[in-house]
């Protein structure tokens, strides 16, 4: 094996260029010689997918926090068992456009749930995962919805109001603060050539990084 396999999760507010930068990132890993794999959640298998379109649907006004929270959960475990673990194995360096930190902003610090609950149900889902390093793409959270402006419906959660979308953020750099080893916060504010520079630097510190850590 060329090179062992490993996670990076690419977090931030909506609009905040996860997409853009994960695909750029692809780019460069392949152009690295390394074998790059593109997950997306919620979603990523059969069942996941079928989960994100119940949980994306602004059909659901109904939806309880907590029924979200384990939905979520529901759709990451079958995406880690099911793609994550057997691409690691097979020594792939996965890049997932959110996974479980996009569980603790938008359903603990955005809706209020209980982050210890959170956390509990998550490390449940991600069974034997192990480490990964998480790239937050921090952006006001105005201005990512303004660059969606337009481009396409509103789901469910980006139709919630600004504040929840603030909290969101503040969330996001709360987390950071509290595990600033696994998650490397990048100005999402700068030209996307730029924000992929500052990723790269984390990207390859990671790669050549083989020390063991805490999970999350
Ligand atoms: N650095 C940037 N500066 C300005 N605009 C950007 C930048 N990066 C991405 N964009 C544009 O902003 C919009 C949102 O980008 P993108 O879809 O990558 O964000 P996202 O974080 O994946 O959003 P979502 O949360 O909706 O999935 C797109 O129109 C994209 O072209
Ligand atoms: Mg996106």
């Amino acid at each position: 094996m060329k090179h062992a396999g490993k996670l990076i999760t690419f977090e931030g507010p909506d609009g905040a260029g996860k997409t853009t930068q994960v695909s750029m990132t692809a780019r460069a890993l392949e152009q690295s010689g390394y074998a790059a794999l593109i997950i997306r959640e919620p979603g990523g298998t059969r069942l996941s997918e079928a989960i994100r379109r119940l949980l994306l649907d602004p059909a659901y006004r109904e939806m309880l926090p907590v029924t979200e929270a384990l939905l979520y959960a529901g759709a990451r475990a079958q995406l880690v068992g099911e793609v994550i673990l057997p691409a690691l194995a097979a020594g792939k360096i996965v890049l997932a456009d959110r996974f479980v930190d996009s569980s603790l902003a938008y359903q603990g610090y955005g809706r209020g749930l209980d982050l210890e609950m959170l956390h509990l149900v998550n490390g449940f889902a991600l069974n034997k995962l192990g480490v990964f390093r998480t790239i937050l793409l921090d952006l006001p959270a105005g201005e990512g919805l303004e660059r969606l402006a337009g481009e396409k419906e509103r789901d469910r959660l980006e139709q919630e109001s600004l504040s929840f979308h603030q909290r969101v953020r503040d969330g996001y750099s709360l987390l950071a603060q509290t595990c600033p080893e696994r998650i490397k916060v990048v100005d999402a504010g700068a030209d996307p050539q730029s924000v992929q520079k500052q990723i790269w630097e984390h990207v390859a510190a990671y790669l050549a990084d083989r020390a063991p850590g805490a999970s999350f």
